[in-house]
C-alpha cells in the first residue's frame, strides 16, 4: 500500500481514516487521479467547485494544492470520509481560505459552477444527489464524475440524464473514465424515503437513499431480531445501526433501556431517529438508572443518535451493558474486515464490566476468532446455514 499520491505535478500523501486502520487499502483510487488528469488536461478552474463523495480526501487535497484561494463545497454521507479529507488536509499542510463541509441532507448553495464527483456504489443514491444537484444547478453547469470503466454503460448514462441532463464518458484511462454530464437546468423533485413493515414485530421502518438494506429486513438482522439476549439491560448501543431495526427491537424488549444509535452514515441516523419517533417507543421509563450522556438529569431521553465513526467520539458517560451489532463487511468498494474488528475493540472499551457483545455474523468471516482475542471469551448462541450470533462478556 502507498501513500504517497503524486499526480501531474501534484504531491500529498494521504491516508485513509482511521489512518491506523488493520487494513493495507489504499486512500484513493485511479478514478481519484483521472478526475485531477481530467481538470489540469482541459485547464477547468471554477470560484466555486463542489466535490461529492470524496472518500478520504484526495480530490479535496488536489484542487487545494491547485487553487488554495477557490471556495469549496465537500459534500459527503460518511463521517469516516469527513474525518479523513480534514485529517489529510491537515498532514499535508493545506489550509483552504474557505471550505464548506455539508452532509448530504443539508441545503446546497446556488452558486457552484463545476462539480466533481465519485461514482458512489449505491446507485440509488447517486440519483438522489444528482436530483439534488438539478434544483440548484444552473443550465450548463458542468458535472464530472469519476468511476471504473466497468461500471459505465448506456443505463447508467441514461439515468444521468434523466436526473440532470446529457452525459458522456471520456476515453478509459487506467480502467476508469470521467462522465462530462452538463445541467439542463430542470429541477427534479427527491425521491421520498422507502417504507416497508416488519410485521411481526409490528415495526414501519423507513429508509433513506444512502441506508443499508434498502427497501427490506437484512437477513442477519432477521436471525439477531430472532435472538436477543436473554437478561435485563438499560443502556444499549445499536453499532451500525442503519435505519435503528435492532435498536427499535431492544426497546421493545427491553422497555426500560435507553438507546444510543450509531452510524457512519448521516442517512442511517436520520433514518434511525425518523423511526425511533415515527413508531413511537419513548415509554415513561421507570429506570432509576436512566441518565444523560454527561450522567445528570434523572429526566433523561430514552434515544440518542450518534454520527460516529464507530465508537470514537461516544461522550465518556456512556457505559453500555449491552452492544448489539450487526457489522458491515466492507467500506465503499473495497471489502475489509477491519471496520467490524474497530467495532469489537470499541464495543470491548465501552462496555461496562459483566456488560454484553451481542453480534451476527456470516459464518465465513469468522468473527469469533477476532472476539475471542479481544474479550477472551466467545459463545455462539445461535445459527443456521450462513449466519452465527456470538456473544462475549466482559
Ligand atoms: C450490515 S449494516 C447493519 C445495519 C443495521 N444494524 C441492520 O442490522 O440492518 C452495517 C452498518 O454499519 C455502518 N457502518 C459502516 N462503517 C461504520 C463505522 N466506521 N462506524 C459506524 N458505523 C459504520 C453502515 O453505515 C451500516 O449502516
Amino acid at each position: 500500500m502507498t501513500t504517497q499520491f503524486a499526480c501531474f505535478g501534484i504531491e500529498l500523501e494521504l491516508f485513509r481514516y482511521p489512518s491506523q486502520q488493520a487494513s493495507n487499502l489504499q486512500a484513493w483510487d485511479a478514478a481519484d487521479e483521472h478526475l485531477v488528469k481530467y481538470l489540469i488536461d482541459a485547464e477547468l478552474t471554477a470560484t466555486t467547485t463542489a466535490i461529492l463523495n470524496d472518500n478520504f480526501g484526495a480530490l479535496t487535497c488536489a484542487l487545494v494544492t491547485q487553487n488554495p484561494n477557490s471556495t469549496l463545497l465537500v459534500e459527503t454521507d460518511a463521517k469516516t470520509s469527513l474525518l479523513g479529507c480534514q485529517q489529510n488536509l491537515s498532514h499535508n499542510k493545506l489550509a483552504p481560505s474557505d471550505i464548506h463541509w455539508v452532509n448530504s441532507r443539508d441545503t446546497l448553495p446556488q452558486n457552484i459552477q463545476l462539480v466533481l464527483m465519485k461514482l458512489p456504489k449505491n446507485l440509488h443514491y447517486f440519483g438522489q444527489q444528482l436530483a439534488r444537484l438539478s434544483t440548484v444547478l444552473p443550465t450548463g453547469t458542468q458535472v464530472l464524475i469519476g468511476a471504473k470503466a466497468k461500471s459505465i454503460n448506456p443505463a447508467l448514462l441514461a439515468s444521468i440524464e434523466k436526473n440532470l441532463g446529457p452525459a458522456s464518458a471520456s476515453l478509459a484511462w487506467k480502467n476508469t473514465r470521467v462522465i462530462n454530464c452538463i445541467s439542463d437546468g430542470k429541477q427534479r423533485p427527491l425521491a421520498k424515503a422507502v417504507s416497508w413493515n416488519v410485521d411481526d414485530l409490528k415495526l414501519t421502518m423507513s429508509n433513506l437513499a444512502n441506508v443499508f438494506a434498502a427497501n427490506k429486513l437484512d437477513i442477519g438482522a432477521r436471525i439477531m431480531l430472532d435472538n436477543m439476549p436473554k437478561g435485563e439491560f438499560n443502556h444499549i448501543i445499536d453499532l451500525g445501526c442503519g435505519n435503528g431495526i435492532l435498536g427499535l427491537h431492544a426497546k421493545q424488549c427491553y422497555p426500560d433501556a435507553q438507546i444510543h444509535f450509531v452510524d457512519d452514515s448521516d442517512m442511517a441516523i436520520a433514518s434511525a431517529k425518523h423511526n425511533w419517533q415515527a413508531n413511537a417507543l419513548e415509554t415513561h421509563t421507570t429506570n432509576a438508572q436512566a441518565q444523560n450522556p454527561d450522567g445528570q438529569n434523572p429526566a433523561a431521553p430514552q434515544a440518542f443518535f450518534h454520527w460516529d465513526d464507530c465508537l470514537s467520539n461516544l461522550p465518556a458517560g456512556v457505559e453500555p451493558d449491552l452492544v448489539i451489532c450487526n457489522p458491515p463487511f466492507h467500506q465503499g468498494e473495497a471489502i475489509t474486515d477491519h471496520i467490524a474488528w474497530q467495532m469489537f475493540v470499541d464495543a470491548h472499551k465501552r462496555l461496562k464490566k459483566g456488560g454484553l457483545l451481542h453480534i451476527v455474523g456470516n459464518r465465513h468471516l469468522a468473527y469469533h476468532v477476532k472476539i475471542n482475542r479481544i474479550f477472551k471469551n466467545c459463545t455462539t448462541v445461535a445459527s443456521n446455514g450462513k449466519f452465527v450470533i456470538l456473544q462475549a462478556t466482559k
